[in-house]
């Protein structure tokens, strides 16, 4: 994978990264190592998730706060700062709290030459979003709402109203190869799923997950919480090649990507 960007300054007091693969290195720079392939023809979409030891997706509070840690809220960072789009599930979106993408100094120059931050997608049948996801978003970077037709018409509406841009991308179930043509076709390639789990299923199963960061969390947490994938999309069974390992503070950094990447997905 190739640098299409140069590297924000690391801020003082940061986690600092070691890598194991793909070479052993002593201090790893963050935003080159997660740059997105160059010269992307089509959308690119990557997940980023966390993990337990023992494979949970969330913590007792029902959120992903117990499993992150300084260095996994780095590198969320830094992701976020490579993306063109930030695509979530409605309900990680309300779990979790999810606002407009706030800038960061640490990103240096990453985002040269495209907005300040990347906008959210998400995804929901009930259009069920906090009114400031709506509301706050920077004009030229609006939330992107993908919805059914099934949705009532005037929750449509008035997510338009609050400034949403608005995409009807299925009947009953919006289609997770509708999502990526939609945001294909806005020039937003670089994509990055920040899940939760339900939408994850989907994405995978449908074969559309070109790379899987997980962040492997030093924790157990019993039966109760769920996996990365959960629920009712069809099993998919996927090839995958481990492209890198970075460790810091106890936590491993897994960066996963097909086996077999299609060779027409860049122009470069
Ligand atoms: N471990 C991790 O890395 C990680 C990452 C993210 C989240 N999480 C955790 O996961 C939980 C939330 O994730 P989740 O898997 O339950 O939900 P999710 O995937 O974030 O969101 C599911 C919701 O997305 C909408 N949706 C999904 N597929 C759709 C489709 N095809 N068409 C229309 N709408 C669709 C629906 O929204 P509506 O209900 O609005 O219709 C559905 O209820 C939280 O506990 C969160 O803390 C963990």
């Amino acid at each position: 994978m190739t640098s299409d960007s140069a590297a924000p300054a690391t801020a003082p007091g940061a986690p600092r990264f070691r890598a194991l693969l793909p070479e052993p290195a002593a201090d790893v720079d963050l935003a080159a190592a997660y740059a997105y392939p160059a010269g992307l023809a089509g959308p690119w979409l990557r997940a980023n998730m966390v993990a337990s030891a023992d494979g949970g997706a969330w913590g007792p509070s029902g959120r992903t706060a117990e499993l992150s840690s300084p260095p996994d809220r780095a590198l969320m960072s830094v992701l976020r700062a490579h993306a063109d789009v930030v695509l979530a599930g409605a309900a990680t979106a309300r779990i979790e709290g999810y606002r407009p993408v706030r800038p960061r100094e640490v990103w240096g120059d990453l985002r040269a030459g495209r907005t300040a931050t990347p906008p959210l997608a998400l995804v929901t049948r009930t259009l069920d979003v906090h009114p400031d996801v709506l509301e706050k978003a920077p004009p030229e970077a609006p939330t992107i709402v993908f919805t059914t037709e099934s949705a009532p018409a005037e929750r449509r509406r008035a997510a338009a109203a609050r400034g949403a841009d608005v995409v009807v991308a299925g009947e009953e179930s919006v289609a997770p190869e509708a999502v990526l043509a939609e945001l294909g076709a806005r020039g937003l390639v670089r994509v990055l799923t920040e899940g939760g789990p339900h939408l994850l299923a989907e994405f995978a199963a449908a074969g559309l997950l070109d790379e899987l960061c997980l962040t492997v969390s030093p924790h157990l947490l019993g039966p109760a919480a769920a996996r990365i994938v959960a629920g009712g999309a069809p099993s998919h069974t996927q090839d995958l090649r481990l492209a890198a390992v970075l460790e810091s503070e106890d936590s491993l950094f897994l960066r996963y990507r097909k086996a077999f990447d299609d060779p027409d997905r860049t122009t470069g």
